[in-house]
């Protein structure tokens, strides 16, 4: 049992390192873009996964395994915000779908702490991914307003405006 829980807690440290890392990529390109609010939204989320490593390096360690801080994917080159989006909503789905998996394998291996962890991993994911798919509709529905938006908005933050 712990062998396998110990693979897939690796794995899934592979995946959030990837996230965090692409996230605050990300951050670092809508601060550049004068894109505060999702700027600060991309960092938020960041942190969580951050939250998610810390939390799967636990379990690892509890069960007497080592801690690979790999992350499986480079960060990717993409700066427009449509691509991010994009980008971020199909992580948190396949992040979805793989913590689903886990935690059904993990179950079969009678690991119910671990199941456990990847079941509430899936809870953070799919928010994350409501979050994402709600900023995805709002730039299709409003388009370069919403993108102007962001940036008046950061403006006001700064007490500029
Ligand atoms: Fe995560
Ligand atoms: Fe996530």
């Amino acid at each position: 049992m712990r062998e396998k829980s110990i693979e897939l807690l690796n794995k899934s440290i592979a995946e959030e390192m990837s996230a965090l890392n692409q996230y605050m990529f990300f951050h670092f390109h809508c601060d550049d873009q004068d894109y505060s609010l999702l700027s600060a939204l991309f960092k938020k989320v960041a942190i969580e996964e951050m939250i998610h490593v810390e939390n799967l390096a636990d379990r690892i360690l509890f069960l007497k395994g080592e801690i690979v801080m790999e992350a499986s994917q480079k960060v990717k080159q993409i700066t427009d915000v449509k691509g991010m989006l994009q980008f971020a909503i199909d992580s948190e789905e396949e992040a979805i779908i793989d913590y689903n998996n886990w935690a059904i394998e993990c179950s079969k291996n009678a690991d119910s702490v671990t199941k456990s962890l990847f079941e509430s991993l899936v809870v953070d994911e799919e928010r994350h991914y409501g979050i994402f798919d709600s900023e995805m509709d709002k730039l299709k529905k409003f388009g370069d307003q919403y993108l102007a938006l962001q940036s008046i908005e950061g403006s006001k933050a700064l007490g500029q405006v």
